[in-house]
């Protein structure tokens, strides 16, 4: 799915968290959003989800308004740093959760169900810990299995906020390459917030730099590397 965003705006009180900001995000495409702390890399997330409404501007979705749809509505698949999965479930059950959370004529058969888990811990290549709590698994484990729960509702679009930062550098490479894996068998429009420029060097197709609510520059990262389009880029990726 292609991701337009058109002038948007977000003001909490008086402070502009985004100015009007806008951005084409190709159908497909992994795009990371990149930029120092507060520079409102969240703010952009959360309004793509639909956790956040804008101020002003519009997001548009394959070309039609989407700016008013609600979170279900925008079938997005979340991974966030600290997505805590329910401690008293399952990892099987986890996964599942927001299959069996729909209303029942929307919910698939039990065994429809059973075989998309199955097939999900297959992708994050952990085929054997469905009947394992979340307190067995280790930090990279957990969010393997955070980004199987987002894939299991055959999201349109993968919004992840930092979900590596709390892992170590070790863990953190091996999952960027699991997530471009599953990016390029899914083919599923991906934006990928960190403030990590390696990270995001290394993972997108198209880094989007922002700093205090604008975007600097967007482009393919061998181009950014090589041509910086502003000082506050240059220093940025230079650190
Ligand atoms: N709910 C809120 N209420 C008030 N201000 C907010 C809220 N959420 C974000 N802000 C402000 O908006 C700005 C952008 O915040 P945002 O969380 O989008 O930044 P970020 O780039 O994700 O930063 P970080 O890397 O620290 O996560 C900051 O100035 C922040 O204080
Ligand atoms: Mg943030």
């Amino acid at each position: 799915m292609q991701i337009e965003i058109d002038r948007i705006t977000k003001l909490f009180g008086a402070t502009a968290a985004l100015h009007p900001v806008s951005l084409t995000i190709p159908s497909g495409a992994l795009v990371s959003l990149l930029g120092p702390s507060g520079s409102g890399k969240t703010t952009l997330l959360r309004i793509l989800g639909g956790l956040e409404y804008p101020s002003g501007g519009r997001v548009l979705f394959d070309g039609r308004d989407a700016t008013a749809l609600t979170v279900q509505e925008r079938r997005a698949g979340f991974v966030f740093q600290s997505y805590a999965l329910f401690r008293h479930m399952t990892v099987a059950r986890n996964i599942a959760y927001g299959l069996e959370a729909r209303p029942r004529a929307l919910r698939p058969p039990r065994a429809e169900i059973e075989r998309r888990v199955a097939r999900l811990l297959d992708l994050i290549q952990l085929p054997d810990i469905g009947a394992r709590y979340p307190s067995q698994l280790s930090g990279g484990q957990r969010q393997r299995v955070a980004l199987a729960r987002a894939l299991a509702i055959e999201p349109r679009m993968l919004l992840l906020d930092e979900p590596f930062g709390a892992l170590d550098a070790r863990v953190r490479k091996e999952l960027r390459q699991g997530l471009r894996d599953i990016h390029d068998k899914t083919g599923l429009t991906t934006v990928f917030v960190t403030h990590d420029q390696h990270e995001a060097m290394e993972l997108a197709d198209l880094v989007v730099i922002m700093s205090m609510g604008r975007i600097e520059q967007i482009g393919r990262p061998q181009d950014i590397l090589e041509r910086p389009a502003t000082s506050f880029v240059r220093a940025f990726i230079e650190i």
